[in-house]
């Protein structure tokens, strides 16, 4: 392996998907030495300072981004100001879904992505398992979403993708590329029930939960913009799941990407 770049800055760092990041990043040492720089909003208003020393950027909007073009566009231009040569840009699969707007504001992102001067790579991660495990260790005995229970999904373990993020910041030969990333198997919310029953040694039933009783329920409190997406993301997923390949990061990793159940089985298994 190339030794890679040394600085990586993490937009989101302290988000869910930042701080697995971050974690695989810092796991990477072996790969040459890294020191990870945080950004989240208290950097934003001197982005290029912050970016002026850096070899890479691991650029993560945060989740629903009222305009994630104009988000990724000041990213990309700090990035070129202060000479950051490698951007990362953490896409979702299937960006291009004119029905749910936060999709929509990555594909155009990814436009801006591939036309900036950087050298540039997309990750269009699958919905992550993790989602799942705030009501998995709430002790409900029903696992309820405002979709369809059997609809395919490729769900992908969050360690799974942030090693692969970790490893095309600090490698080369991913200039120019996209890679979708899914889990192993396409699999639905009621396998999530199941392997959760399997770990946990009693039942977990997985139900469609009716939208509207959402909105009224776990929805309540919600920006209203937000609940709109989220809304429109479950009517997608309703009818279509969010199918994604999990071949191109089983060849990132090596050959091997975890499994739902073993993905489950792990983090049920810590307390986090
Ligand atoms: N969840 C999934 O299954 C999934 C799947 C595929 C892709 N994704 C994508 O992954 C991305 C991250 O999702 P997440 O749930 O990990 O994010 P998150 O937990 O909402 O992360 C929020 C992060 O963004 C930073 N942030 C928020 N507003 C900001 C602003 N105005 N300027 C600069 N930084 C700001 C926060 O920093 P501070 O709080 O430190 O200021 C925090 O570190 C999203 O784009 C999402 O679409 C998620």
């Amino acid at each position: 392996m190339v030794p890679g770049p040394a600085r990586v800055a993490v937009v989101g760092a302290s988000g869910k998907t930042g701080r697995a990041i971050t974690a695989a990043l810092e796991m990477g040492l072996e790969m040459g030495g890294v020191s990870v720089v945080p950004i989240g909003r208290r950097e934003w208003d001197r982005l290029a300072q912050v970016l002026t020393g850096c070899d890479a950027l691991s650029l993560v909007a945060p989740n629903l981004c009222i305009d994630e073009p104009a988000f990724v566009g000041e990213a990309l231009s700090a990035a070129e100001t202060a000479g950051v040569g490698r951007v990362v840009y953490h896409s979702v699969a299937a960006p291009y879904v004119p029905a749910m707007p936060h999709h929509l504001g990555k594909a155009r992102a990814e436009d801006l992505v591939r036309r900036s001067s950087a050298s540039w790579t997309i990750l269009q991660p699958c919905a992550y398992v993790q989602n799942f495990l705030p009501a998995l260790r709430s002790g409900a005995a029903a696992l309820e979403v405002p979709y369809g229970v059997d609809r395919p999904f490729g769900l992908v373990d969050l360690v799974d993708v942030a090693e692969a993020t970790a490893l095309v910041l600090l490698e080369n030969g991913h200039r120019g590329a996209t890679y979708e990333l899914g889990g192993p198997d396409l699999v639905s919310v009621a396998d999530v029930a199941a392997a959760a029953s399997e770990v946990l040694g009693r039942v977990i039933t997985a139900s469609r939960l009716d939208p509207a009783i959402w909105v009224a329920g776990p929805g309540a409190g919600l920006d209203p913009r937000e609940r709109d997406w989220l809304l429109a993301m479950f009517a997608y997923y309703d009818r279509h799941g969010l199918p994604a390949g999990g071949h191109v990061l089983r060849d990132l990793l090596g050959g091997r990407s975890t499994t739902l159940a073993e993905t489950i089985s792990r983090e049920l298994a810590s307390r986090d």
